[in-house]
């Protein structure tokens, strides 16, 4: 997403980028489907509330449904009202009963190893 700071808007050279949205695929062997995951959304703090972050999923929205994507997922943490606000207005649903699970540092080596116990 890019903010013109001069005339024509197809310049890419004269934009100035104002948030980011990276996102890859995954799949759902439940619906037999990709999923296109959002892993990271932002937007600059003084250019929120004007759009570019719903013109940032819309574009995704695009693209998920152009790939023959069953859904579009992400994760929000629980305590960020504000993003959790804008998904909504989104019409994403949040699925509580999904718990995000995480194998890291130590215990990741030890499995790797084969030695985990
Ligand atoms: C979340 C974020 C991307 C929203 O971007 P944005 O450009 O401000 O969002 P938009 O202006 O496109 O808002 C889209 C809708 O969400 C609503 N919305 C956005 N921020 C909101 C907030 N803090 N509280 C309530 N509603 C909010 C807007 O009112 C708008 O609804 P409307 O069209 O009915 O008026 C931005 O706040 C951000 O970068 N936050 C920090 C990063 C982050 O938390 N990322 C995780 C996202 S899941």
């Amino acid at each position: 997403m890019q903010r013109s700071t001069r005339p024509p808007l197809s310049d890419q050279a004269r934009c100035t980028p104002i948030g980011l949205a990276l996102y890859y695929f995954t799949y759902s062997t439940f619906l037999g489907r990709p999923t296109l995951y959002l892993e990271d959304l932002f937007v600059l703090p003084a250019e929120r509330g004007n759009g570019a972050g719903r013109a940032l999923l819309r574009a995704l929205a695009k693209i998920a449904v152009r790939s023959g994507c069953g859904r579009m997922e992400w994760a929000v943490l629980d305590w960020n009202t504000p993003s959790i606000r804008f998904c909504r207005k989104l019409g994403a649903k949040l699925r509580r009963e999904w718990i995000l699970t995480r194998l890291a540092g130590a215990p990741l080596r030890r499995l790797a190893r084969g030695r985990e116990r």
